[in-house]
């Protein structure tokens, strides 16, 4: 170990850097009964997470898509910059001139950008370029990516934090009994003029947000097994992984 009393003047010491945070007791979080069991529960519940496209009209309060943001404003990010942006739609001509825009973008998707192979990819899934939950969904909730920090700062590992803050929102959309629609219309440069948000925000997804309609269905679709997605060590670990 090196000695830090005496040792030679680093970059680190020549530089002005602001003072270390305090640190404070962790209030760590603890689960009721076993890791292992609430792992396994909340697995059950979001192995129930569905893209809808099929939306109910029924609102949804201002609160329950606040306390949702919160959620995803709990998320790390690189450097603790939180360079994210939640955008909530309710307003209804609003929502209209998005889903115009989003449409507009979405025919010269399906007609002329989008490859024949992405066309085959999405054919199972029914998709077109009419999307009229954007306008039946109480909200919409856009993310967008801070580019720099509000005061103009750096911001680091842009893409993965807010890839993050969004899991973590769609997570606490499940789990609040609502359902959501990763959503992307491209580009989406449209939703920074339609809303009027700065130069430093980029659009990043919509997510419309609510309940499902009555009679709402989803493709059926098969995930990938744990063999498939995981692989422990060198993937030639024992059966448990331990030895
Ligand atoms: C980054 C991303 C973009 C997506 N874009 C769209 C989209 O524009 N339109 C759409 O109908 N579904 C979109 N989806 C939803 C996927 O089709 C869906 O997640 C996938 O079919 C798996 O279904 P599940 O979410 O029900 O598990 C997107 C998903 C992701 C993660």
């Amino acid at each position: 170990m090196p000695d830090s009393s005496s040792h030679s003047p680093s970059r680190l010491d020549s530089m002005n850097l602001p003072p270390e945070l305090p640190q404070v007791p962790h209030d760590w979080y603890r689960p009721e009964g076993t890791s292992e069991e609430a792992a396994r529960r909340y697995f059950e519940v979001m192995d129930r997470r569905r893209s809808v496209r099929f939306f109910s009209d029924k609102p949804v309060s201002r609160e329950t898509i606040e306390w949702i943001v919160r959620t995803g404003g709990t998320a790390p990010s690189g450097a603790h910059k939180q360079p994210w942006r939640f955008v909530c739609v309710n307003d209804p001509a609003l929502k209209k001139e998005i889903r115009a825009a989003a449409e507009a973008e979405e025919r010269e998707f399906y007609e002329r950008r989008a490859t024949e192979k992405w066309l085959a990819d999405l054919a199972p899934l029914g998709t077109d370029s009419n999307k009229p939950f954007l306008e039946i969904a109480p909200w919409l909730i856009i993310v967008f990516q801070l580019a720099k920090t509000d005061d103009g700062g750096m911001v680091y590992y842009r893409e993965e934090s807010v890839g993050i803050a969004t899991g973590m929102l769609i997570s606490a959309i499940h789990h609040a009994g609502l359902v959501t629609l990763t959503h992307t219309p491209s580009p989406m440069k449209f939703l920074s003029q339609v809303l009027g948000r700065p130069d430093h925000e980029r659009p990043f997804l919509l997510l419309p947000v609510g309940y499902p309609a009555d009679d709402a269905t989803v493709p059926q679709l098969a995930r990938k097994t744990l063999e498939e997605i995981m692989v422990v060590n060198r993937g030639d670990a024992g059966e448990d992984g331990t030895r």
